[in-house]
Parts: C-alpha cells; sequence; structure tokens
C-alpha cells in the first residue's frame, strides 16, 4: 500500500536516502536553509556539464537549439508543474525581479488611489510598493498584523482594511512569510480582496516546492516565484505568473519590445539568462517530482518543523513565534529567546557552544526573531540537538 506524505515524513531511513543525494560540506549544522535550498548531487552535476557545453558552443548553438526549442521547452514544463498554460509564465532571475516587474508595470493605479503593505512582507516588495506609490500618485496603507497571529486575525486584517480604506486597489500577499514562516491564508484573503475590488500580486518565493498549491483555486492573478529555494534549481532563477486574462493589466516591461505586447514574456526585462542554470531545470523537475513533489517534501519539512517547535512551545523564557494552526505552518518557524533584548547573541551561542547555524529576522510588528529552517538533508537528530540547546540557554 503507498505511504501518505505524513508516515513518509516520519521515515528516517528513507530521509537519510534522500540526504546523500546532496554533498555538504563539512562544518556547522545548516539550520538556514531557507536562504536558498541546496542542489542535488545529480543536478549539480548536470549544472557544471551545461555551463562547459554552453562555454564550448557559445552562440552558435545557443542561438540554433536553445532560443528557438529548449527554452520553450522548459518553461513549458514549468507551467505543466504549476498547472498553468504556457503562455501564463515568464522566468526571470529570482523572485525579487518577477516581483518588481509585477509591481512596477501595473498599471490600473489612478491618483488617489491606496496600496496595502503590512509589516510582514518581504522588504524589497514594501519599497517596491512605496515608489510605485509615490510614482502614480497613490496612498500607501500599511498595517501590522496581530501577533500571535491565527487564521481569522490575519483575515480579519485585510477585510478590516478593505472596509476602511475603499480606495484599496492593489497589495502584495506573502504566502510565506520570510521572518517567522508564518503561511498566509491566501484563498480567504484573496477571496475577500475580490470582493472588495482589490488586486494582489503574491509573493510565492517560499512556498514553491514546499506547498501544493493551485493558482486557480487560489484565485490569484499575479506572482512571482523563485526556483533556487524550495525546488532545488541552481542558484539565480524565477519566474512571473499572470493569468492570461489579466495580461493587458501589467504593462509590457518599460517598453519592452522584443516580443508582441500580448506575450507575457514582455513583462520582464530581457537579458542573456544564465543558460546552464534553465537547461538544468528539466532534471530538477525530474527529481522534485522523484522525492514526491511539494506534498512529500513539504510533509517532512512540517515534521521536522513541528518536532521543535512543538517541543518547546511551552518552555519559559522561550516564545515561539508562528502558532499551532497547521495551516499557517511549514518548514520555517522562529523563536525569541523572551529574557533578552539581544537575540543576535543567543544566534551566536547557538553556533560556538552548539554548532547551530541559525539567523536573526528584524523588521517585523512583532521583533526580532531567530530564524530555524531545517532542509530535506537535515536529519531528526539536528531538531533534537536544537531542542536541547535552546532549552539549556534558557535556563542562564
Ligand atoms: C518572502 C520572500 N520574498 C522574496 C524573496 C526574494 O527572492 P529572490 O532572492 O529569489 O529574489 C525572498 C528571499 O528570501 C523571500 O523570502
Amino acid at each position: 500500500m503507498p505511504r501518505t506524505a505524513d508516515t513518509l515524513a516520519r521515515d528516517e531511513q528513507h530521509w537519510q536516502g534522500i540526504a546523500r543525494q546532496f554533498d555538504l560540506e563539512p562544518g556547522p549544522i545548516n539550520l538556514e536553509n531557507g536562504y536558498f535550498g541546496r542542489m542535488t548531487r545529480t543536478v549539480a552535476e548536470e549544472y557544471q556539464h551545461n555551463i562547459h557545453w554552453v562555454n564550448r558552443s557559445n552562440s552558435v548553438l545557443v542561438r540554433q537549439r536553445f532560443e528557438q526549442l529548449d527554452a520553450l521547452q522548459i518553461r513549458g514544463q514549468l507551467a505543466a508543474l504549476l498547472g498553468v498554460p504556457d503562455n501564463a509564465v515568464a522566468l526571470t532571475r529570482c523572485a525579487s525581479d518577477a516581483l518588481q516587474s509585477l509591481i512596477r508595470n501595473y498599471n490600473r493605479l489612478q491618483p488617489g488611489d491606496q496600496v496595502l503593505v503590512s509589516d510582514l512582507e518581504y522588504d524589497t516588495v514594501k519599497s517596491a510598493m512605496r515608489w510605485l506609490a509615490r510614482q502614480r500618485g497613490v496612498e500607501v496603507i500599511e498595517i501590522v498584523h496581530p501577533h500571535p497571529a491565527s487564521f481569522d486575525s490575519l483575515v480579519g486584517a485585510y477585510t478590516n482594511a478593505f472596509q476602511r480604506y475603499p480606495r484599496l486597489r492593489l497589495m502584495p500577499l506573502t504566502y510565506v512569510t520570510h521572518r517567522s514562516g508564518l503561511v498566509m491564508p491566501v484563498q480567504a484573503i484573496a477571496a475577500a480582496a475580490r470582493e472588495h475590488g482589490v488586486d494582489i500580486i503574491l509573493d510565492g518565493a517560499h512556498a514553491l516546492g514546499q506547498i501544493d498549491f493551485d493558482l486557480t483555486e487560489l484565485g490569484i492573478a499575479f506572482a512571482g516565484f523563485n526556483l533556487h529555494k524550495w525546488i532545488g534549481a541552481p542558484l539565480s532563477l524565477g519566474f512571473l505568473y499572470i493569468h492570461p486574462e489579466r495580461l493587458q493589466d501589467i504593462a509590457p516591461d518599460m517598453g519592452e519590445f522584443h516580443f508582441p505586447s500580448d506575450d507575457v514574456r514582455a513583462r520582464t526585462p530581457y537579458s542573456t539568462p544564465n543558460i546552464p542554470a534553465l537547461m538544468t531545470l528539466p532534471r530538477v523537475f525530474e527529481e522534485h517530482r522523484a522525492m514526491g513533489g511539494a506534498a512529500t517534501k513539504g510533509a517532512r519539512l512540517n515534521y521536522l518543523r513541528h518536532t521543535w517547535s512543538e517541543a518547546l512551545r511551552e518552555l519559559p523564557g522561550v516564545e515561539i513565534m508562528t502558532p499551532q494552526d497547521p495551516r499557517l505552518c511549514c518548514a520555517i518557524s522562529a523563536l525569541r529567546f523572551t529574557g533578552h533584548s539581544d537575540q543576535q547573541a543567543l544566534v551566536n551561542r547557538l553556533l560556538q557552544d552548539y554548532n547551530l547555524f541559525t539567523v536573526v529576522r528584524n523588521g517585523a510588528g512583532f521583533g526580532p526573531c531567530i530564524r530555524i529552517t531545517p532542509g530535506l538533508a537535515t536529519p531528526l537528530e539536528h531538531m533534537q540537538r536544537l531542542i536541547q540547546a535552546v532549552t539549556e540557554l534558557a535556563r542562564h
């Protein structure tokens, strides 16, 4: 009988086998896998092979083969992974590029309109929204989410804002927030936004590859992603998504002319991409699927996160920043030592005394926290080491 993703998540032997597919540098235990993901050994080898191939063949074969054929097939595979039509996606260098393109080219704002940002958005996205507002004579409404958050408080923060500010037209929404790993109730928020005529640009940087989602079901028309966090692609790849029926609401990027104006690829800056990295994507998708896709990877990562966060949730002197509601949780979570004003000092102790590598994240309304992100090569034992380390540090 096939095992469910949740049963498989607890099978250490299975995940030891997966971990052996990655080459790991000796050194601190990496609990900061949220920055970018490791490629498997086979993906890294194929990437190297492609670097050599492109370097040898240079523009002749790239122009003859890659541009005419491979690039289109790769885009088709990406669209298939998301379950969307090919003409809804355009490749970019990263999620920031995709999100900035969507924000700067969104063409439905009129002077006097309002746009909304929350404290939990990525800083680049916040600054792009503030820039957009200045350019278009639009007011930025900034909200701070209540902490601790719940499903209802998150949806309520938006419905309150929609009622209070009737001129709101656009907002970014971060699917998985990067400071504490809180997973936003995207579908419920998108439904409320639609009722009030507010468009959403979804920041899916941390969602793709660890959350199994369907953009149409979520009700999302505009989104930006990268492929170098939870999908396992080489660095420097991302893409934007525009629902084909909403293409006219995003203008071609700064007069972009290499593609016709009804082509989604005109919504990104034209440039020479990282061709060897792009050529590696079919292998990346194959391995992602072989591991069980987002459902299986997400279940494992969630299990690791759940193990440490629930063991420490009631510990005096420690606050777990994400709620217990499984709808709001993923691989990433964060903690705070409540008796200490300097969380960086605790990050230093985790590294020096316990060999655990973590980072402080600032900028959310709830203040600084220490982000903990296991990866696909993380064994359960590393979570136990974290639990022991935090328990000992909280005593002093
Ligand atoms: C929530 C969020 N949005 C956007 C980004 C930007 O992604 P990229 O580095 O691919 O531009 C990140 C990167 O960490 C992120 O965490």
